[in-house]
């Protein structure tokens, strides 16, 4: 298929007609949405199959005591943009006995419950960032916005040490933002040793005494001021120089947030309520401790663990939700409620890799690459961000290929992984289910035979048409004929983008998020992009440099008269069903006949 060497001057006699036949390899659709993102999830039978079977997963979860449960409690929902009315696909709730039940605690959970959210505070801390400054700013580096690391640089520059010294000048506010900055996770705070225990401990473990000067004087129990954390960031050296590789960092969400104050001159909670909390409507989250008689969920002895501030590290962990206000978020992100879709769309991206094949990182997602099946290249990609503080635990993961999201909300004393452990149960049974809903949506209102059954007066061009299928094992809308004027289309479409003959041409569409809306939104019409491939190519599977997966180097291969020949426009009713279709570079309009 990337037989990209072929050259587009090179003179190719037109492929003879060839029959559509299924070859050995997987197709290679375009990274993203292969269908159309599935709505009405409410309605969908195969949803109703995949909620009954995540609810009979979760009933053994529950009566298993590995999972802890009689000491755990939970709020978990997947949550859809088709959600009309703001209620989710599924939701569970559980209330372990080890709550505190005394007022105003609450001794049932459920929706409006509040957790702490740990650093899923995160997400509120870049998007309230993107609300205000966009992200423009990333590539400038923090000395622009802090004075203190601005004089630190400055100071270091004579007799710099790259092993003991940051170069404040080259860490950039979205390094800091995609954990790419290269300083360490915390300061003081989290992981100082000598916050936690006395000097004999640590001797006794095989410390030397530490030297006084480099004690933090602040970080759990006495929080840091700006000052002290500023003063502290002199002494400390860098983990790597700024994108070397990925390394989790707490302090760069820290010097973010002071970033964002220096950019707007507002203060940074007022920013997070004004900004994300109260458009959205988050009437259970809060960036500091919820108000008394708020119904938070406080297992016993654990009233410490609910009220203790991070203070000035509260924008990477303090903040506290429900499950229902997570959800909301995570809808409010997929609908771009409070920035431009460019935005959302830059900001659901990866920004580097790990040394995992199937993770990334992001702002400041996780990014794991989901394969739907074995030998198939339909990967969907999910953002996620997790959190933990003192007794509760979080989680929010996102799949922008079908707008819809998994929230977990824990208290107690959970299992290591059991945020984690939720969202692999559900998105097993969730995630096939939504990629096969998508498909019977997709067919239901595309699939089918397109004719010109009208032709202008005088026009011999009687013979055009399309026919169109969905396959359960296969991504996108196929192409199973494609005639215009009479000539077999597939095979030119395989002629000038392949430029050699093939014995196993496949042609599908895949939905390019373009659309419009015309006659007062009644009518709309949606872009769709061909991949043409031979699925008799060479199988590459294992090899270091060559690929069968390259269909995004081909795209717009063959143009006529500034339109592409790979470019499908179909025009949809008030119902969401296909009346027309137009291919680009042919022009002509055909009707749906069925
Ligand atoms: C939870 O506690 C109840 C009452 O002690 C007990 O019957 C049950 O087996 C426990 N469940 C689990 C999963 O440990
Ligand atoms: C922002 O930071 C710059 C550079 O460090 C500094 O000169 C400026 O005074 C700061 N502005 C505000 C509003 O804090
Ligand atoms: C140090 O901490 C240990 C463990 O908490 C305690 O037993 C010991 O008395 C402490 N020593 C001093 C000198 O405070
Ligand atoms: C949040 O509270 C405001 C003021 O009480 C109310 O108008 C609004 O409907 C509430 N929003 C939600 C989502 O409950
Ligand atoms: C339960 O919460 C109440 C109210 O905050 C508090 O007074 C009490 O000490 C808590 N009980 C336990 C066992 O933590
Ligand atoms: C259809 O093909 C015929 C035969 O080549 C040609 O005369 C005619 O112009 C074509 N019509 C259109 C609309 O392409
Ligand atoms: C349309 O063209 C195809 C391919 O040339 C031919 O097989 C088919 O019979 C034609 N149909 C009509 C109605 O002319
Ligand atoms: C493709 O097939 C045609 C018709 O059989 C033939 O004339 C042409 O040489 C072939 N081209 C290549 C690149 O093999």
């Amino acid at each position: 298929m990337v037989r990209i060497r072929g050259s587009l001057t090179v003179p190719m006699a037109l492929a003879a007609q060839v029959a559509v036949v299924v070859g050995e390899l997987p197709n290679c659709p375009y990274l993203g949405p292969v269908f159309p993102k599935p709505t009405n999830l409410a309605s969908s039978d195969t949803i109703s199959q995949a909620v009954a079977g995540i609810n009979s997963a979760f009933a053994g979860y529950t009566s298993d005591p590995a999972n802890n449960p009689n000491q755990t409690s939970w709020s978990v929902q997947v949550f859809s943009t088709s959600d009309n009315d703001g209620s989710p696909v599924w939701e569970n709730y559980h209330t372990a006995p080890n709550v505190n039940t005394s007022a105003p605690w609450v001794s049932v959970v459920d929706g409006n419950t509040i957790y702490r959210l740990g650093s899923v505070t995160k997400i509120f801390t870049i998007l309230t960032f993107l609300v205000e400054a966009g992200d423009k700013h990333w590539n400038a580096p923090i000395t622009d916005y802090l004075p203190r690391l601005s004089e630190l640089a400055k100071d270091n520059e004579d007799d710099f040490d790259p092993i003991t010294d940051v170069d404040w000048s080259e860490v950039t506010l979205g390094g800091l933002a995609s954990q790419m900055a290269g300083i360490i996770r915390d300061y003081g705070i989290m992981g100082e040793l000598t916050q936690e225990n006395n000097q004999s401990t640590l001797m006794s473990q095989g410390f030397p005494p530490a030297p006084l000067a480099l004690v933090p004087p602040c970080g759990e129990f006495y929080l840091c001021t700006r000052d002290q954390l500023m003063d502290g960031l002199k002494l400390v050296p860098p983990s790597w120089a700024p994108y070397t590789t990925p390394g989790y960092s707490n302090l760069g969400y820290q010097l973010l947030a002071y970033a964002l104050e220096n950019i707007t001159g507002r203060n940074f909670q007022d920013m997070v309520e004004n900004d994300v909390i109260k458009p959205l409507g988050l009437n259970h989250t809060f960036y500091t401790m919820p108000p008394s008689g708020s119904p938070g969920i406080v297992p016993n002895g654990n009233n410490w663990g609910w009220a203790f501030s991070l203070g000035e590290a509260s924008p990477t962990g303090n903040m506290y939700a429900s499950i229902s206000d997570l959800s909301s978020l995570g809808r409010a992100i997929f609908q771009s409620a409070l920035i431009p879709r460019a935005t959302t769309r830059r900001w659901l991206q990866p920004a580097a890799l790990t040394s995992e094949l199937v993770a990334s990182v992001g702002y400041p997602w996780g990014i794991r690459r989901i394969q739907l099946g074995t030998d198939t290249n339909r990967v969907v990609d999910s953002y996620g961000k997790a959190g933990s503080i003192n007794a509760y635990q979080s989680l929010l993961v996102l799949l922008p290929d079908y707008d819809v999201g998994i929230s977990a909300l824990l208290a107690g004393t959970w299992p290591g992984n059991a945020n984690w452990d939720m969202a692999d149960l559900i998105g097993e049974i969730l995630v096939p289910a939504l990629e096969e809903t998508a498909r019977l949506q997709a067919d239901s209102a595309y699939a089918g035979t397109y004719e010109l059954s009208s032709p202008e007066p005088g026009s011999s061009a009687t013979n055009s048409s399309i026919v169109l299928s969905t396959d359960s094992s296969r991504p996108g809308l196929g192409v199973d004929s494609w005639y215009s004027n009479g000539t077999d289309m597939i095979a030119v479409a395989v002629r000038y983008t392949l430029n050699y003959n093939v014995t196993a041409p496949a042609v599908r569409l895949y939905p390019t998020g373009l659309e419009s809306r015309s006659d007062g939104n009644a009518t709309r019409r949606v872009a769709f992009k061909a991949v043409v491939e031979n699925l008799d190519a060479t199988d590459e599977t294992g090899k270091m440099f060559s690929t069968d997966c390259g269909s995004w180097v081909s795209q717009t291969a063959a143009v006529y008269a500034d339109m592409p020949l790979d470019q499908f426009v179909f025009t949809l009713g008030e119902d969401g069903r296909a009346t027309q279709v137009k291919n680009l570079a042919l022009r002509a309009q055909l009707n749906r006949m069925s």
